[in-house]
C-alpha cells in the first residue's frame, strides 16, 4: 500500500510538472522578446540607492540593524539636504559608463519617499531640499537617451498600519507578542497605500520602462502576495505601463507571466551560468552595502566589475550595477573613478556586449586560459575576452577552422594573425598588450 502511495505521488508530482504554468495576462512568448528586446541588447544598467540612509552611511539597512525606532530616525529626515544633488551629473556619469538604463529607489524599506507623493508627508519635498528628486531623475536620464526605472520597496517601516514583522526593526520573538504589537495596525489599509503610490509613480511621471518591486518574505512573520495584494497590483502595473519590465520580487513565481526577468543578487560571476536561457538581470554592489557605506572597504576592483559586466553577457543577462550616493547628493570618489574606468573600457570594447549573448555550443573557449566568449547573433561575431594575456603567446581554439573569416582586436581594428591546424586555429597575441585590463579579440565569422 505504502508503495502504491509513493509511486501515485510520484506520478503526480511528475504530471503537474509538465502542466503549463498559469498566467495573469495572455501576452504571448513572442510579444514577450518582442517587449524585452530593448533591455536584453542594452546588457548594462545602474542601480541608484539612495534615501535618508545615506546620513547615518552606515548601510540602508541600518533602522533594522540597530533596531531604530521613527523618532530616533527622525534626525535623518530633519537634515536631509542634498545640495549638491545634480542628476545630470549623474545620467553623464551613467552614459559614458556605457549604461543604457537607471533603476533609482523611488520609496527604500525606509519608508521615505523621494518624490513628491500625495499620500504622505514622509517625502523629500517636506526636508530642507524641498525637491522632487524622482522627477529631476527621471527628466535628466530621459534627457541623456537612458530608459528609467522605478525601485519601490514593498516593505515599509515606517508607515503606521504595515505590521511588525521578523524583517521589522521592531521585530520580537513571540507569535503573542507580534499580535500585542500589531494592534491596530491594518494591513489593508498599507495595501491601499502600496498601490496608490505605485499608481502615482506610474502615472505622474511618464513613461517608466522598469519596476523593481522590493521584497517578499512569506512565511511566519513575514510577508508576501496577499499583503501585497501581488495579482491585483501586477495587473494594474501592466494597464498603467503596458510596455514595462517587471522583477521578480512580488512572490508570484509561479506564475508564468507574474515577473519578466530574474535578479541573482551579489552572485559570483562563475554562478551565473545556471541562469542562462532565461531572462535575468543580476544587481551589484561596488562594495558591501547598496546604500552610501561611508566606512566600507571591501570595494569591487575594476577586474571583477569588468568580470561580472562580461560574463553576464557571456550569459545572456545583464548587470544592475549600483551607486549609492551621499548625503550630499554626490557619487563618492571611489564610486566615480569605478565608473570612469569602465567607461573607458567600454568606450573601446561595448560592441562585445551590446546586443550580445552566448555563443552557440560550437564554439568554445580556449584551455588553460581564463577568457570568456560573448556573442553577437545579428552580425555573426564572436568576441573573444582574454583575461588572461601573455605577450606573443598562443592560443588555439578548438574546432574553428573554417569558420572565420578575419580577427581583430576590438579596441583598435588591428589585424590578429592566426594559422590552421587540424580542426582548429591557432593565434598569435600581440607582443604588447593592449591598454585594457581585459582585452578581447573580435571574430567575424563566415
Ligand atoms: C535586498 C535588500 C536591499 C536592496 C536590494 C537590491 O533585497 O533588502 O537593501 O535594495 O536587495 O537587490
Amino acid at each position: 500500500m505504502k508503495k502504491i502511495i509513493i509511486t501515485l505521488t510520484v506520478l503526480l508530482i511528475a504530471w503537474s510538472a509538465l502542466l503549463p504554468q498559469s498566467k495573469i495576462g495572455n501576452e504571448t512568448a513572442a510579444q514577450k522578446e518582442q517587449r524585452m528586446k530593448w533591455w536584453t541588447d542594452a546588457r548594462f544598467g545602474m542601480f541608484i540607492h539612495w534615501g535618508l540612509y545615506a546620513l547615518p552611511a552606515r548601510h540602508e539597512w541600518v533602522k533594522h540593524n540597530e533596531r531604530l525606532t521613527n523618532e530616533q530616525y527622525q534626525n535623518y529626515f530633519e537634515e536631509f539636504n542634498p545640495v549638491n544633488y545634480d542628476p545630470v551629473k549623474w545620467a553623464k556619469a551613467a552614459k559614458q559608463a556605457g549604461m543604457k538604463y537607471a533603476v533609482l529607489t523611488s520609496k527604500h524599506h525606509e519608508g521615505f519617499c523621494l518624490f513628491d507623493s500625495k499620500l504622505t508627508d514622509y517625502k523629500s519635498t517636506n526636508t530642507p531640499i524641498k525637491r522632487d528628486l524622482v522627477k529631476e531623475f527621471v527628466d535628466a536620464f530621459r534627457a541623456e537617451g537612458l530608459k528609467v526605472g522605478f525601485y519601490y520597496s514593498l516593505i515599509d517601516w515606517h508607515h503606521p498600519d504595515f505590521t511588525i514583522d521578523r524583517v521589522h526593526p521592531q521585530r520580537v520573538t513571540s507569535s503573542a507578542e507580534y499580535e500585542t504589537l500589531n494592534k491596530g495596525k491594518d494591513m489593508n489599509r498599507y495595501r491601499t497605500y502600496l498601490h496608490d503610490q505605485i499608481k502615482e509613480l506610474l502615472t505622474n511621471y511618464g513613461k517608466i520602462d522598469i519596476l523593481w518591486l522590493d521584497f517578499s518574505y512569506p512565511g511566519e512573520n513575514g510577508k508576501g502576495r496577499d499583503d501585497w495584494g501581488a495579482i491585483e497590483l501586477i495587473k494594474m502595473v501592466r494597464k498603467l505601463q503596458p510596455g514595462i519590465i517587471i522583477d521578480n520580487r512580488l512572490d508570484l513565481n509561479d506564475y508564468e507571466d507574474g515577473y519578466d526577468f530574474e535578479t541573482p543578487e551579489q552572485v559570483s560571476p562563475s554562478k551565473l551560468a545556471e541562469y542562462k536561457g532565461k531572462y535575468w538581470e543580476t544587481c551589484q554592489t561596488f562594495s558591501g552595502s547598496w546604500g552610501y557605506y561611508r566606512d566600507e572597504s571591501s570595494w569591487k576592483t575594476q577586474r571583477q566589475l569588468l568580470d561580472l559586466l562580461i560574463t553576464s553577457t557571456a550569459n545572456g543577462g545583464n548587470l544592475l550595477l549600483n551607486v549609492g550616493p551621499t548625503a550630499k547628493g554626490e557619487f563618492d570618489y571611489r564610486a566615480t573613478e569605478a565608473i570612469e574606468k569602465i567607461g573607458y573600457w567600454m568606450q573601446a570594447n561595448s560592441e562585445s556586449i551590446y546586443n550580445c549573448t552566448y555563443a552557440p555550443d560550437e564554439f568554445g573557449i580556449p584551455e588553460n586560459i581564463d577568457a570568456r566568449l560573448t556573442y553577437n547573433p545579428e552580425r555573426r561575431r564572436l568576441y573573444l575576452h582574454l583575461f588572461d594575456y601573455s605577450s606573443g603567446g598562443k592560443i588555439r581554439l578548438k574546432g574553428y577552422k573554417d569558420k572565420i573569416k578575419y580577427a581583430q582586436l576590438l579596441n583598435d581594428n588591428s589585424e590578429i594573425r592566426y594559422q590552421s591546424n587540424d580542426n582548429d586555429i591557432i593565434f598569435e597575441l600581440p607582443t604588447q598588450k593592449p591598454p585594457y585590463e581585459v582585452p578581447v579579440i573580435e571574430l567575424i565569422l563566415k
